[in-house]
Protein backbone atom coordinates (compact mmCIF):
# COMPACT_ATOMS: atom_id res chain seq x y z
CA UNK A 1 0.00 0.00 0.00
CA UNK A 2 1.70 3.42 -0.66
CA UNK A 3 0.92 6.58 1.35
CA UNK A 4 1.55 9.80 -0.56
CA UNK A 5 1.51 12.82 2.39
CA UNK A 6 1.42 16.15 1.47
CA UNK A 7 2.43 18.78 4.51
CA UNK A 8 4.79 21.91 4.78
CA UNK A 9 6.32 19.25 7.57
CA UNK A 10 7.72 16.47 5.29
CA UNK A 11 10.42 15.41 8.66
CA UNK A 12 7.24 15.51 10.51
CA UNK A 13 5.69 12.54 8.94
CA UNK A 14 9.21 10.53 8.19
CA UNK A 15 10.62 10.33 11.22
CA UNK A 16 7.60 9.08 12.85
CA UNK A 17 6.13 6.41 10.01
CA UNK A 18 9.50 5.10 9.27
CA UNK A 19 10.06 4.06 12.83
CA UNK A 20 8.84 0.88 14.55
CA UNK A 21 6.34 -1.29 12.98
CA UNK A 22 5.77 0.67 9.92
CA UNK A 23 9.31 1.27 9.43
CA UNK A 24 9.77 -2.54 9.21
CA UNK A 25 7.00 -2.70 7.02
CA UNK A 26 8.54 0.46 4.69
CA UNK A 27 11.96 -1.61 4.59
CA UNK A 28 9.90 -4.93 3.69
CA UNK A 29 8.09 -3.31 1.23
CA UNK A 30 4.41 -3.48 2.50
CA UNK A 31 3.83 -0.36 3.04
CA UNK A 32 5.32 2.88 0.92
CA UNK A 33 5.93 6.34 1.72
CA UNK A 34 5.96 9.53 -0.06
CA UNK A 35 5.92 12.51 1.12
CA UNK A 36 5.34 16.49 -0.66
CA UNK A 37 6.33 19.48 0.45
CA UNK A 38 3.83 21.70 -0.58
CA UNK A 39 6.49 24.48 -0.35
CA UNK A 40 8.03 23.48 -2.90
CA UNK A 41 5.40 24.64 -5.27
CA UNK A 42 5.07 28.11 -3.84
CA UNK A 43 5.24 30.51 -6.61
CA UNK A 44 7.62 33.34 -4.64
CA UNK A 45 11.08 33.76 -3.55
CA UNK A 46 10.00 33.63 -0.07
CA UNK A 47 8.18 29.94 -0.53
CA UNK A 48 5.38 31.43 1.22
CA UNK A 49 2.60 29.28 0.46
CA UNK A 50 -0.12 31.24 2.56
CA UNK A 51 -2.42 34.56 2.73
CA UNK A 52 -4.75 36.64 4.58
CA UNK A 53 -8.53 35.66 4.91
CA UNK A 54 -10.97 37.24 2.45
CA UNK A 55 -13.31 38.81 4.77
CA UNK A 56 -10.80 39.44 6.98
CA UNK A 57 -9.84 37.91 10.67
CA UNK A 58 -7.32 36.35 12.63
CA UNK A 59 -4.82 33.93 10.90
CA UNK A 60 -3.80 32.58 7.85
CA UNK A 61 -4.92 30.83 5.16
CA UNK A 62 -2.93 28.23 2.35
CA UNK A 63 -3.18 29.27 -0.96
CA UNK A 64 -5.36 26.99 -3.58
CA UNK A 65 -2.92 26.80 -5.93
CA UNK A 66 0.41 25.28 -4.30
CA UNK A 67 -1.69 22.65 -2.28
CA UNK A 68 -3.36 21.88 -6.05
CA UNK A 69 0.23 21.77 -7.46
CA UNK A 70 1.43 19.39 -5.06
CA UNK A 71 -1.36 16.89 -5.39
CA UNK A 72 -1.10 16.77 -9.08
CA UNK A 73 2.64 15.78 -8.67
CA UNK A 74 1.91 12.63 -6.91
CA UNK A 75 2.98 10.01 -9.11
CA UNK A 76 -0.31 8.12 -8.69
CA UNK A 77 -1.25 4.45 -9.51
CA UNK A 78 -4.61 4.42 -9.13
CA UNK A 79 -6.93 7.01 -11.20
CA UNK A 80 -8.47 8.64 -8.58
CA UNK A 81 -6.90 8.01 -5.27
CA UNK A 82 -8.95 8.81 -2.17
CA UNK A 83 -7.68 11.99 -0.39
CA UNK A 84 -7.81 12.47 3.04
CA UNK A 85 -8.39 16.33 4.71
CA UNK A 86 -7.33 15.57 8.22
CA UNK A 87 -9.80 18.17 10.22
CA UNK A 88 -11.86 18.40 13.22
CA UNK A 89 -14.90 18.85 11.28
CA UNK A 90 -14.47 15.78 9.83
CA UNK A 91 -16.17 12.04 10.42
CA UNK A 92 -14.63 10.78 13.35
CA UNK A 93 -11.49 8.21 12.48
CA UNK A 94 -12.57 4.31 14.41
CA UNK A 95 -11.05 1.09 13.29
CA UNK A 96 -13.96 0.16 10.84
CA UNK A 97 -12.68 3.13 8.36
CA UNK A 98 -8.69 2.04 9.16
CA UNK A 99 -10.00 -1.45 7.44
CA UNK A 100 -11.90 0.08 4.77
CA UNK A 101 -8.94 2.45 4.20
CA UNK A 102 -6.42 -0.73 3.94
CA UNK A 103 -8.74 -2.07 1.39
CA UNK A 104 -7.16 0.93 -0.98
CA UNK A 105 -4.23 0.62 -3.01
CA UNK A 106 -2.74 3.82 -2.39
CA UNK A 107 -4.21 6.78 -0.16
CA UNK A 108 -3.21 10.90 -0.35
CA UNK A 109 -3.64 12.75 3.10
CA UNK A 110 -3.70 16.52 3.11
CA UNK A 111 -2.34 18.12 6.21
CA UNK A 112 -3.55 21.65 7.00
CA UNK A 113 -1.80 24.31 8.84
CA UNK A 114 -2.51 27.68 10.07
CA UNK A 115 -6.48 28.27 9.97
CA UNK A 116 -6.87 25.74 7.08
CA UNK A 117 -6.52 25.63 3.11
CA UNK A 118 -8.95 27.65 0.66
CA UNK A 119 -12.25 25.64 0.33
CA UNK A 120 -11.73 25.63 -3.72
CA UNK A 121 -8.62 23.17 -3.68
CA UNK A 122 -10.47 20.95 -1.13
CA UNK A 123 -13.93 20.86 -3.25
CA UNK A 124 -11.10 19.91 -6.26
CA UNK A 125 -9.20 17.33 -4.27
CA UNK A 126 -10.52 16.02 -1.28
CA UNK A 127 -12.89 12.80 -0.88
CA UNK A 128 -12.64 12.36 2.86
CA UNK A 129 -12.67 14.55 5.32
CA UNK A 130 -10.98 12.88 8.69
CA UNK A 131 -10.57 13.98 12.34
CA UNK A 132 -8.53 12.06 15.28
CA UNK A 133 -10.77 13.42 18.20
CA UNK A 134 -12.54 16.48 19.27
CA UNK A 135 -9.64 18.26 20.10
CA UNK A 136 -7.14 20.88 17.87
CA UNK A 137 -3.74 20.04 16.67
CA UNK A 138 -1.17 22.64 15.34
CA UNK A 139 -1.48 20.91 11.78
CA UNK A 140 -2.06 17.98 10.51
CA UNK A 141 0.88 15.82 10.40
CA UNK A 142 0.23 14.05 13.65
CA UNK A 143 -3.11 13.21 12.83
CA UNK A 144 -2.06 11.46 9.27
CA UNK A 145 0.78 9.44 11.67
CA UNK A 146 -2.24 8.41 13.70
CA UNK A 147 -3.95 6.91 10.47
CA UNK A 148 -1.10 5.44 8.68
CA UNK A 149 -0.35 3.32 11.60
CA UNK A 150 -3.40 2.13 12.37
CA UNK A 151 -4.30 1.40 8.47
CA UNK A 152 -1.01 -0.45 8.19
CA UNK A 153 -2.15 -2.87 10.91
CA UNK A 154 -4.50 -4.24 8.56
CA UNK A 155 -2.11 -4.55 5.26
CA UNK A 156 -1.68 -8.13 5.08
CA UNK A 157 2.01 -8.81 6.02
CA UNK A 158 2.86 -5.61 8.32
CA UNK A 159 2.00 -7.20 11.41
CA UNK A 160 4.10 -10.92 12.58
CA UNK A 161 2.26 -13.59 12.86
CA UNK A 162 2.86 -13.00 16.87
CA UNK A 163 1.88 -9.56 16.37
CA UNK A 164 -1.59 -9.99 14.49
CA UNK A 165 -2.74 -12.99 16.77
CA UNK A 166 -2.91 -10.86 19.27
CA UNK A 167 -5.92 -9.91 21.27
CA UNK A 168 -7.34 -6.26 19.08
CA UNK A 169 -8.44 -4.26 21.41
CA UNK A 170 -11.31 -2.23 19.65
CA UNK A 171 -12.21 -4.81 16.72
CA UNK A 172 -15.11 -6.02 18.95
CA UNK A 173 -15.88 -2.68 20.89
CA UNK A 174 -13.99 -4.42 23.48
CA UNK A 175 -11.41 -3.48 25.74
CA UNK A 176 -8.08 -5.83 26.17
CA UNK A 177 -7.88 -7.42 28.94
CA UNK A 178 -4.82 -6.82 31.69
CA UNK A 179 -1.07 -8.12 30.91
CA UNK A 180 1.11 -9.63 33.40
CA UNK A 181 4.61 -10.75 33.17
CA UNK A 182 8.06 -11.95 35.45
CA UNK A 183 7.81 -12.07 38.11
CA UNK A 184 4.82 -13.80 39.60
CA UNK A 185 5.09 -12.22 43.02
CA UNK A 186 5.69 -7.99 42.31
CA UNK A 187 5.68 -5.89 45.75
CA UNK A 188 3.15 -8.34 47.41
CA UNK A 189 1.31 -8.69 44.21
CA UNK A 190 0.18 -11.92 42.48
CA UNK A 191 -0.35 -12.90 38.94
CA UNK A 192 -3.78 -13.43 38.70
CA UNK A 193 -3.55 -17.82 39.51
CA UNK A 194 -6.09 -18.75 35.98
CA UNK A 195 -2.78 -17.46 34.20
CA UNK A 196 -0.47 -19.87 35.51
CA UNK A 197 -2.84 -23.17 34.77
CA UNK A 198 -1.62 -23.83 31.39
CA UNK A 199 -4.98 -24.24 30.84
CA UNK A 200 -5.61 -22.06 27.38
CA UNK A 201 -9.70 -22.65 27.38
CA UNK A 202 -9.87 -21.26 30.94
CA UNK A 203 -7.23 -18.17 30.03
CA UNK A 204 -9.56 -17.32 27.24
CA UNK A 205 -12.58 -17.31 29.19
CA UNK A 206 -10.78 -15.14 31.91
CA UNK A 207 -9.58 -12.76 28.97
CA UNK A 208 -12.69 -12.27 27.57
CA UNK A 209 -14.30 -11.93 30.91
CA UNK A 210 -11.64 -9.47 32.09
CA UNK A 211 -12.37 -7.63 28.54
CA UNK A 212 -15.66 -7.17 28.94
CA UNK A 213 -15.73 -6.23 32.96
CA UNK A 214 -13.01 -3.10 31.79
CA UNK A 215 -15.22 -2.20 28.91
CA UNK A 216 -18.14 -1.76 31.12
CA UNK A 217 -16.03 0.46 33.96
CA UNK A 218 -14.10 1.94 31.39
CA UNK A 219 -15.84 2.57 28.34
CA UNK A 220 -19.94 1.73 28.98
CA UNK A 221 -20.16 3.26 25.70
CA UNK A 222 -18.30 1.37 23.45
CA UNK A 223 -19.51 -1.82 25.90
CA UNK A 224 -22.92 -0.95 24.49
CA UNK A 225 -21.69 -0.95 20.63
CA UNK A 226 -19.98 -5.13 21.28
CA UNK A 227 -22.31 -7.43 19.63
CA UNK A 228 -22.21 -10.98 19.59
CA UNK A 229 -21.74 -12.62 16.21
CA UNK A 230 -23.09 -16.28 16.05
CA UNK A 231 -22.50 -17.98 12.57
CA UNK A 232 -25.67 -20.75 11.90
CA UNK A 233 -24.93 -22.86 8.84
CA UNK A 234 -25.65 -26.12 7.25
CA UNK A 235 -23.14 -27.59 5.26
CA UNK A 236 -23.11 -31.37 5.10
CA UNK A 237 -19.71 -31.13 2.85
CA UNK A 238 -18.28 -28.24 4.84
CA UNK A 239 -18.06 -26.08 1.65
CA UNK A 240 -20.23 -23.65 3.43
CA UNK A 241 -18.67 -24.00 6.62
CA UNK A 242 -15.16 -23.00 5.11
CA UNK A 243 -16.66 -19.56 3.50
CA UNK A 244 -19.07 -18.51 6.71
CA UNK A 245 -15.87 -19.12 8.57
CA UNK A 246 -13.51 -17.06 6.31
CA UNK A 247 -16.35 -14.40 6.38
CA UNK A 248 -17.23 -13.74 10.35
CA UNK A 249 -13.23 -14.05 11.14
CA UNK A 250 -13.23 -10.50 9.37
CA UNK A 251 -16.62 -9.61 11.62
CA UNK A 252 -15.75 -10.74 15.03
CA UNK A 253 -12.90 -12.27 17.34
CA UNK A 254 -15.40 -13.93 19.28
CA UNK A 255 -17.77 -15.88 16.70
CA UNK A 256 -20.54 -18.46 17.76
CA UNK A 257 -20.55 -21.11 15.79
CA UNK A 258 -24.06 -23.44 15.29
CA UNK A 259 -23.65 -26.35 13.12
CA UNK A 260 -27.32 -26.82 11.87
CA UNK A 261 -26.45 -29.67 9.84
CA UNK A 262 -26.71 -31.67 13.19
CA UNK A 263 -30.30 -32.10 13.41
CA UNK A 264 -30.36 -32.03 17.08
CA UNK A 265 -29.41 -28.29 16.75
CA UNK A 266 -32.32 -27.61 14.14
CA UNK A 267 -34.12 -28.58 16.98
CA UNK A 268 -33.31 -26.13 19.69
CA UNK A 269 -34.90 -23.19 19.64
CA UNK A 270 -32.81 -20.13 19.65
CA UNK A 271 -33.61 -16.57 20.42
CA UNK A 272 -31.70 -13.51 19.38
CA UNK A 273 -31.53 -10.07 21.14
CA UNK A 274 -31.67 -6.89 19.19
CA UNK A 275 -27.53 -6.49 20.82
CA UNK A 276 -26.39 -9.34 18.44
CA UNK A 277 -25.52 -9.86 15.10
CA UNK A 278 -26.55 -13.27 12.87
CA UNK A 279 -24.67 -14.34 9.93
CA UNK A 280 -26.82 -17.32 8.32
CA UNK A 281 -25.40 -20.02 5.78
CA UNK A 282 -26.87 -22.72 3.57
CA UNK A 283 -25.72 -24.09 0.58
CA UNK A 284 -27.67 -23.58 -3.02
CA UNK A 285 -29.42 -27.10 -3.51
CA UNK A 286 -31.46 -26.50 -7.58
CA UNK A 287 -31.36 -23.24 -6.76
CA UNK A 288 -32.66 -23.24 -3.52
CA UNK A 289 -32.69 -23.85 0.13
CA UNK A 290 -32.08 -27.64 0.93
CA UNK A 291 -35.40 -29.23 1.79
CA UNK A 292 -35.45 -30.96 5.31
CA UNK A 293 -38.13 -31.83 7.64
CA UNK A 294 -38.29 -28.41 8.92
CA UNK A 295 -38.13 -25.22 6.78
CA UNK A 296 -33.87 -24.01 7.20
CA UNK A 297 -33.52 -21.61 9.99
CA UNK A 298 -37.25 -21.97 11.18
CA UNK A 299 -35.46 -22.77 14.82
CA UNK A 300 -34.19 -18.85 15.08
CA UNK A 301 -36.20 -16.27 16.56
CA UNK A 302 -34.62 -12.57 16.18
CA UNK A 303 -36.02 -9.10 18.00
CA UNK A 304 -34.94 -6.43 15.14
CA UNK A 305 -31.76 -8.56 15.13
CA UNK A 306 -29.49 -7.50 12.01
CA UNK A 307 -28.75 -10.62 9.84
CA UNK A 308 -26.29 -11.19 7.13
CA UNK A 309 -27.19 -14.40 4.54
CA UNK A 310 -24.46 -16.16 2.86
CA UNK A 311 -25.82 -18.77 -0.06
CA UNK A 312 -22.87 -20.87 -1.27
CA UNK A 313 -22.99 -22.15 -4.70
CA UNK A 314 -21.33 -24.46 -6.67
CA UNK A 315 -20.55 -22.35 -9.80
CA UNK A 316 -24.15 -22.81 -11.45
CA UNK A 317 -26.04 -20.07 -9.90
CA UNK A 318 -27.75 -19.25 -6.38
CA UNK A 319 -31.22 -18.39 -8.17
CA UNK A 320 -34.16 -17.86 -5.51
CA UNK A 321 -31.98 -18.58 -2.23
CA UNK A 322 -31.13 -15.41 -1.36
CA UNK A 323 -34.54 -14.37 -1.57
CA UNK A 324 -35.95 -17.18 0.47
CA UNK A 325 -33.41 -17.15 2.99
CA UNK A 326 -34.23 -13.13 3.72
CA UNK A 327 -38.32 -13.89 3.49
CA UNK A 328 -37.70 -16.78 5.93
CA UNK A 329 -35.43 -14.76 8.32
CA UNK A 330 -37.29 -11.47 8.16
CA UNK A 331 -40.52 -13.51 8.61
CA UNK A 332 -38.74 -14.77 11.92
CA UNK A 333 -37.92 -11.03 13.47
CA UNK A 334 -34.21 -10.60 11.56
CA UNK A 335 -33.24 -7.35 9.41
CA UNK A 336 -31.48 -8.68 6.64
CA UNK A 337 -28.79 -5.85 6.10
CA UNK A 338 -26.43 -7.64 3.87
CA UNK A 339 -25.89 -10.46 1.44
CA UNK A 340 -23.27 -12.57 -0.36
CA UNK A 341 -23.12 -15.58 -2.70
CA UNK A 342 -19.85 -16.84 -2.40
CA UNK A 343 -18.26 -19.77 -5.05
CA UNK A 344 -17.55 -23.01 -3.17
CA UNK A 345 -16.55 -26.69 -5.14
CA UNK A 346 -19.41 -28.58 -6.12
CA UNK A 347 -20.38 -31.50 -4.52
CA UNK A 348 -20.70 -33.05 -7.97
CA UNK A 349 -17.43 -32.10 -9.75
CA UNK A 350 -14.03 -31.55 -8.82
CA UNK A 351 -13.98 -28.72 -11.86
CA UNK A 352 -16.82 -26.50 -10.85
CA UNK A 353 -15.67 -24.22 -7.61
CA UNK A 354 -12.03 -25.90 -7.68
CA UNK A 355 -10.23 -24.07 -5.06
CA UNK A 356 -12.76 -21.47 -3.76
CA UNK A 357 -12.83 -19.48 -2.39
CA UNK A 358 -9.50 -18.29 -3.51
CA UNK A 359 -6.95 -14.89 -2.35
CA UNK A 360 -9.27 -12.93 -4.57
CA UNK A 361 -12.52 -13.80 -2.99
CA UNK A 362 -11.04 -13.50 0.16
CA UNK A 363 -10.71 -10.07 -0.41
CA UNK A 364 -14.17 -9.40 -1.47
CA UNK A 365 -14.57 -11.13 1.56
CA UNK A 366 -12.94 -8.48 3.89
CA UNK A 367 -14.30 -5.76 1.46
CA UNK A 368 -17.99 -7.36 2.39
CA UNK A 369 -17.28 -7.74 6.00
CA UNK A 370 -16.03 -3.63 6.30
CA UNK A 371 -19.67 -2.79 4.35
CA UNK A 372 -21.34 -4.87 6.72
CA UNK A 373 -19.69 -3.01 9.83
CA UNK A 374 -20.43 0.26 8.46
CA UNK A 375 -24.31 -0.63 8.01
CA UNK A 376 -24.05 -1.72 11.54
CA UNK A 377 -22.85 1.70 12.93
CA UNK A 378 -25.29 3.79 10.80
CA UNK A 379 -28.10 1.19 11.60
CA UNK A 380 -27.25 1.69 15.44
CA UNK A 381 -28.04 5.43 14.72
CA UNK A 382 -30.57 5.46 11.81
CA UNK A 383 -32.13 1.88 12.10
CA UNK A 384 -31.43 -1.14 10.16
CA UNK A 385 -31.99 -1.31 6.59
CA UNK A 386 -33.07 -4.56 4.40
CA UNK A 387 -31.09 -5.33 1.73
CA UNK A 388 -32.84 -6.31 -1.74
CA UNK A 389 -31.78 -9.51 -3.20
CA UNK A 390 -32.12 -11.00 -6.67
CA UNK A 391 -34.86 -13.88 -6.94
CA UNK A 392 -38.17 -15.30 -5.64
CA UNK A 393 -38.53 -14.93 -2.19
CA UNK A 394 -41.21 -17.89 -2.23
CA UNK A 395 -39.45 -20.26 -5.19
CA UNK A 396 -41.36 -22.61 -7.24
CA UNK A 397 -41.62 -26.12 -5.62
CA UNK A 398 -39.50 -28.49 -7.19
CA UNK A 399 -40.40 -32.63 -7.92
CA UNK A 400 -37.35 -34.03 -5.36
CA UNK A 401 -34.87 -36.34 -7.10
CA UNK A 402 -32.71 -38.62 -5.83
CA UNK A 403 -29.54 -39.49 -7.12
CA UNK A 404 -29.56 -43.36 -7.62
CA UNK A 405 -27.18 -44.76 -5.00
CA UNK A 406 -25.22 -48.02 -4.03
CA UNK A 407 -23.78 -49.71 -0.89
CA UNK A 408 -20.93 -52.11 -1.43
CA UNK A 409 -21.59 -54.49 1.11
CA UNK A 410 -17.94 -56.34 0.74
CA UNK A 411 -16.61 -53.01 1.90
CA UNK A 412 -18.70 -51.66 4.34
CA UNK A 413 -17.96 -52.62 7.83
CA UNK A 414 -21.20 -51.56 9.61
CA UNK A 415 -19.14 -48.71 11.68
CA UNK A 416 -22.79 -46.41 11.44
CA UNK A 417 -21.07 -43.20 10.93
CA UNK A 418 -23.16 -42.71 7.79
CA UNK A 419 -26.04 -43.54 9.46
CA UNK A 420 -25.12 -41.26 12.95
CA UNK A 421 -23.77 -38.44 10.78
CA UNK A 422 -26.61 -37.99 7.79
CA UNK A 423 -28.00 -34.82 8.12
CA UNK A 424 -31.46 -35.91 7.55
CA UNK A 425 -31.63 -39.37 9.17
CA UNK A 426 -32.38 -41.40 6.09
CA UNK A 427 -30.58 -44.10 6.70
CA UNK A 428 -31.93 -47.04 8.87
CA UNK A 429 -29.17 -48.50 11.73
CA UNK A 430 -30.32 -51.77 10.95
CA UNK A 431 -30.20 -52.38 7.10
CA UNK A 432 -28.09 -49.36 6.24
CA UNK A 433 -30.46 -49.00 3.68
CA UNK A 434 -31.47 -44.80 2.41
CA UNK A 435 -34.98 -43.78 2.78
CA UNK A 436 -35.27 -41.91 -0.38
CA UNK A 437 -37.91 -39.73 0.85
CA UNK A 438 -35.56 -38.23 3.10
CA UNK A 439 -32.39 -38.03 1.57
CA UNK A 440 -31.62 -34.91 0.10
CA UNK A 441 -28.41 -36.14 -2.29
CA UNK A 442 -26.03 -34.42 -0.06
CA UNK A 443 -23.51 -37.24 -0.53
CA UNK A 444 -22.13 -36.44 3.36
CA UNK A 445 -22.55 -40.37 3.52
CA UNK A 446 -20.54 -40.84 0.46
CA UNK A 447 -17.58 -38.34 1.82
CA UNK A 448 -17.41 -39.85 5.18
CA UNK A 449 -16.63 -43.11 4.47
CA UNK A 450 -13.27 -44.63 4.73
CA UNK A 451 -13.84 -47.97 3.53
CA UNK A 452 -15.83 -45.49 -0.05
CA UNK A 453 -18.12 -48.62 0.74
CA UNK A 454 -21.23 -45.97 -0.57
CA UNK A 455 -21.47 -44.32 -4.44
CA UNK A 456 -23.79 -42.17 -5.95
CA UNK A 457 -23.90 -41.82 -9.58
CA UNK A 458 -24.05 -38.39 -10.81
CA UNK A 459 -22.03 -38.63 -13.77
CA UNK A 460 -24.98 -37.60 -16.26
CA UNK A 461 -25.22 -34.38 -13.93
CA UNK A 462 -21.40 -33.81 -13.74
CA UNK A 463 -21.28 -33.85 -17.67
CA UNK A 464 -23.63 -31.24 -17.72
CA UNK A 465 -22.35 -29.15 -14.92
CA UNK A 466 -19.21 -28.86 -16.60
CA UNK A 467 -19.93 -28.28 -20.27
CA UNK A 468 -22.84 -24.95 -19.56
CA UNK A 469 -21.06 -23.61 -16.01
CA UNK A 470 -17.30 -24.01 -16.53
CA UNK A 471 -16.08 -20.44 -16.36
CA UNK A 472 -15.48 -19.15 -13.04
CA UNK A 473 -18.46 -16.95 -11.64
CA UNK A 474 -17.43 -14.01 -9.13
CA UNK A 475 -19.03 -13.31 -5.98
CA UNK A 476 -21.77 -11.20 -5.95
CA UNK A 477 -23.05 -9.44 -2.87
CA UNK A 478 -25.69 -6.63 -1.62
C1 LIG B 1 -28.69 -31.69 -4.31
C2 LIG B 1 -27.74 -30.61 -4.68
C3 LIG B 1 -28.16 -29.59 -5.51
C4 LIG B 1 -27.28 -28.58 -5.87
N1 LIG B 1 -27.72 -27.54 -6.64
C5 LIG B 1 -26.88 -26.53 -6.99
C6 LIG B 1 -27.33 -25.43 -7.78
O1 LIG B 1 -28.49 -25.32 -8.11
N2 LIG B 1 -26.44 -24.49 -8.13
C7 LIG B 1 -25.12 -24.56 -7.76
O2 LIG B 1 -24.37 -23.71 -8.16
N3 LIG B 1 -24.68 -25.54 -6.95
C8 LIG B 1 -25.53 -26.53 -6.56
N4 LIG B 1 -25.08 -27.56 -5.75
C9 LIG B 1 -23.73 -27.48 -5.17
C10 LIG B 1 -23.75 -26.95 -3.74
O3 LIG B 1 -24.33 -25.67 -3.70
C11 LIG B 1 -22.37 -26.91 -3.09
O4 LIG B 1 -21.41 -26.85 -4.05
C12 LIG B 1 -22.05 -28.10 -2.22
O5 LIG B 1 -22.72 -29.22 -2.66
C13 LIG B 1 -22.58 -27.99 -0.86
O6 LIG B 1 -22.11 -27.37 0.08
P1 LIG B 1 -21.59 -28.00 1.46
O7 LIG B 1 -20.19 -28.45 1.16
O8 LIG B 1 -21.67 -26.86 2.36
O9 LIG B 1 -22.45 -29.14 1.86
C14 LIG B 1 -25.94 -28.58 -5.38
C15 LIG B 1 -25.54 -29.63 -4.54
C16 LIG B 1 -26.42 -30.63 -4.20
C17 LIG B 1 -25.95 -31.71 -3.27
Amino acid sequence: MDFHVLTLFPEMIENTVQTSITGRAIKNGRISLHTVNIRDFADNKHSRVDDYPYGGGAGMVMQAEPVYQAYQSVKRKTLKPRCIYLTPQGKVFNQTMAEEFALEEELVFLCGHYEGIDERVLEEIVTDYVSIGDYVLTGGELAACVMIDAVSRFVPGVLNNEESSQFESMQDNLLEYPHYTRPESWRGKNVPAVLLTGNHTKIEEWRLGESYKRTKERRPDLKAKNRPVTAAYFSPTEGTKKAVELLVEHLTQNPQYLDLTRRKLRREKKIFSAQELLVAAAPVYGGQLPVLENELFSNLKGNHTPCVIMAAYGNRHFDDTLAQMKKILEDRGFVCIGAIAPIIPHVYSDQLGKGRPNEKDEVIFKKFAVLIKKRIEEGEKQGFISVQVPGKAIPDKKTKKVLPQFLDKEKCIGCQVCVQRCPVYAISKETLEIDEEKCISCMRCALLCKKKARTFHYSKIQEHLEKDFFVPREIEFF
